[in-house]
């Protein structure tokens, strides 16, 4: 058996046997006995992928994409059920640790659903504190921390007859899973790709771009250099795609390029589906009120938590305890809405209050202005 043999048999070992380890530790008899934490450090020290609660991932290849853009391809532990419950444009939460602070930063799947290995594509932000790490310090062999796929920026089903996959810059990553699942499925509707950036070296993607398009008549594939065609207008996008209004469309990318299109949308009144997703969040509002404390009721559980100052509620139900699933923090994701069932909230991104019973808020960006009721 070479070495490598032998590492490959002992990475298959810890990352099989992390799903009947927790069944094993989670049994009545072992929990009351055997403290969480001292386990999982315990099982880390034995094997960095083995854990009985965390999903993690082996970096088992990097791929330079762009001067500015890496390709992480991963191994998920058992503990991963993305690979049968992913959709194509969910992202997943990365767990980092950087200089002994813990770090969460979400990345778009840029993998096909169902793949053995995932994906995620990183843009280099200067001066940004995650992305430069999985640049320059990890490695292929790390092993990351991850969350379940989450995220409802998702290809409708059944499936339209007419579809925009739109992206610029690094928004292309959830609309490349979109294009790459749209293909494994054997679409046979029209669909046309467009992505916008700088110039041919900053197109991510684009040996594959080309492959899949050899491989999938009903792909058009365009792309627009601003290098060589322009500034991307709303001229630019009717001439590439005239028949915009009957396209259902998936769009991602950075917060103008967004607004322009979702302007044009609005413009000409066009009733077929535009759904986006931002990486970066719309700036949050002062809240209005001065936090008079309030009292939050949790229907399912019963529950209940009084709030302290003008903090949103995820972060109040935090500060009592709770541990609300969320994921961007910045009102992008919907990772945290729930109902309201009753009371007055103010929504930090529109300025909006409102006490319209049964309304779904979303608990990042929404401040308590009376008693409320959550169906959480
Ligand atoms: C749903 C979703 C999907 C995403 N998918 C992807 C993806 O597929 N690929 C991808 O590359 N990214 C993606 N992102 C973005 C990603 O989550 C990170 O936001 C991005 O990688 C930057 O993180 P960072 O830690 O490097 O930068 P951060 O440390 O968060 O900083 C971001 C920027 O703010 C600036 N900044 C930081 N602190 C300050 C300060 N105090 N004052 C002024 N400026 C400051 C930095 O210079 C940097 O330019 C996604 C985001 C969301 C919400
Ligand atoms: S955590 Fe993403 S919208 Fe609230």
């Amino acid at each position: 058996m070479t070495v490598a043999d032998h590492t490959t048999r002992q990475r298959n070992w810890a990352e099989t046997l992390s799903a009947p380890l927790r069944t094993a530790f989670q049994h009545p008899w072992v929990e009351g006995i055997v403290r969480l934490g001292a386990v999982e450090d315990t099982l880390r020290a034995l094997h960095p992928m083995l854990s009985i609660t965390e999903a993690r991932a082996r970096v088992v290849r990097i791929v330079d994409e762009t001067a500015d853009t890496k390709t992480f391809v991963l191994r998920p532990n058992a503990l991963w059920q993305g690979r049968r419950t992913a959709r194509a444009g969910q992202f997943v939460r990365l767990r980092l640790e950087i200089d002994g602070r813990r770090v969460e930063r979400i990345y778009s799947l840029s993998s096909r659903p169902g793949a053995r290995l995932i994906a995620i594509t990183v843009k280099r932000q200067a001066g940004g504190l995650a992305s430069p790490f999985l640049h320059e310090q990890v490695k292929v062999g790390d092993v990351l921390c991850l969350s379940q796929p989450d995220g409802d920026f998702v290809l409708s089903d059944p499936l339209p007859g007419k579809i925009l996959l739109l992206s610029a810059g690094s928004g292309i990553t959830p609309v490349m899973a979109m294009l790459r699942d749209l293909q494994a499925r054997k679409y046979h509707g029209d669909v046309v790709f467009l992505h916008v950036c700088r110039n041919a070296d900053a197109l991510i993607f684009s040996k594959t771009l080309r492959t899949i398009e050899e491989d999938f008549p009903e792909l058009s594939l365009l792309v627009h250099f601003d290098d060589m065609a322009g500034r991307f207008s709303a001229e630019s996008l009717l001439y590439a795609v005239p028949d915009l209004a009957e396209r259902s469309t998936w769009m991602c990318g950075p917060g103008g390029f967004m607004d322009l299109v979702h302007r044009h949308w609005h413009t000409r009144a066009i009733s077929a589906p535009l759904h986006s997703e931002r990486f970066v969040a719309i700036a949050m509002l002062p809240a209005t009120a001065p936090g008079t404390p309030v009292t939050v009721m949790l229907v399912t559980s019963g529950q209940h938590f009084v709030t302290q100052g003008v903090d949103p509620l995820l972060v109040q139900a935090e500060k009592a305890g709770l541990t609300p699933k969320h994921g961007c923090r910045m009102g992008i994701c919907r990772s945290c809405q729930c109902t309201k069932k009753s009371g007055t909230v103010e929504n930090l991104q529109t300025g909006e209050i409102s006490d319209t019973p049964n309304e779904a808020i979303r608990l990042c960006i929404s401040v308590a202005r009376s008693d409320l009721s959550l169906d959480l």
